[in-house]
């Protein structure tokens, strides 16, 4: 892949870039030339990584204000581009679902893109610098997703929120998108291995016939997050294998 832009390196902040989604984002960034920060709460899988792809790590836990804000603190200028990967959520019946599981559910993924772009937004605008911001959604966004339905409340409202940010931030050449993954192999979704009927309904919603790789959203993603995007701002990128076609 060449290089991200032709006119130096570009500064890739990504959030849960030690694993799964976010990590091959962040490392065929890095591939790509780019100064990549590996922004994860878990601060010794970031590292990890960032000694394998020639990254840069972080410790943040994009739940919190004062945490966030240290991470774009610590960078020396604003970030040309960030990637929100943090999220995820346990899987609970609906009924089952309690007060603690949905509002964290909703701090992790909704606030925690909230809190990620606006304070980089912050900064571009700032030091009158273009920003892109590509957001990890889901496509159960609009539902309907049994056992998830607090997940994909949250994801739906980080998806409508975007659509809003990327209005409002427009003017200071801040786009704001999302790519909107459909099932994924990753470590997040171990449990389907342990769990031969939930695997098997996944995949039968899947027209394309197998759940998805990380490798089939890293040139989205990057693509989204790359100048040569630059006329694509409140959009919706879907790489799911067809599920939302599904008949
Ligand atoms: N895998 C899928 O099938 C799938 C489908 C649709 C959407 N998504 C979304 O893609 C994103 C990445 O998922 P994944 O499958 O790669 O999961 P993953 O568990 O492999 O990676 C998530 C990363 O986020 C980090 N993280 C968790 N909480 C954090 C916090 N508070 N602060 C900072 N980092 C935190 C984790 O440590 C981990 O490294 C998530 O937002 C998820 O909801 C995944």
């Amino acid at each position: 892949m060449s290089p991200l832009t032709t006119d130096g390196q570009r500064l890739v902040v990504v959030t849960g870039g030690a694993s799964g989604i976010g990590a091959a984002a962040a490392a065929e960034l890095a591939a790509a030339g780019a100064a990549v920060v590996v922004a994860d709460i878990d601060a010794e899988a970031a590292k990890t990584l960032a000694g394998q792809i020639g990254a840069t790590a972080h410790r943040v836990d994009v739940r919190r204000r004062d945490s966030v804000e240290a991470l774009f603190a610590s960078l020396p200028r604003a970030p040309d581009a960030l990637l929100t990967s943090a999220g995820g959520a346990a899987r609970a019946a609906a009924l089952d679902v309690d007060e603690t599981l949905f509002l964290e559910t909703f701090q992790l993924n909704t606030g925690g893109f909230w809190r990620c772009a606006q304070t980089a937004a912050k900064r571009a605008i700032a030091e009158k610098q273009p920003l892109a911001i590509v957001h990890v959604a889901s496509s159960l966004h609009a539902g309907p997703a049994p056992g998830l339905s607090h997940f994909a409340a949250a994801k739906g409202a980080s998806v409508s929120l975007l659509r809003c940010l990327a209005q409002e931030w427009a003017e200071h050449r801040i786009r704001v998108n999302a790519i909107v993954p459909g099932p994924v192999e990753t470590p997040a979704t171990r449990s389907w291995d342990t769990d031969p009927g939930l695997r098997k309904a996944i995949e039968s919603q899947l027209p394309l016939g197998r759940t998805g790789r990380v490798s089939d959203l890293t040139p989205a993603i990057l693509w989204l997050l790359d100048e040569a995007s630059e006329w694509v701002t409140g959009s919706l990128v879907t790489v799911d294998g067809g599920r939302s076609v599904a008949p």
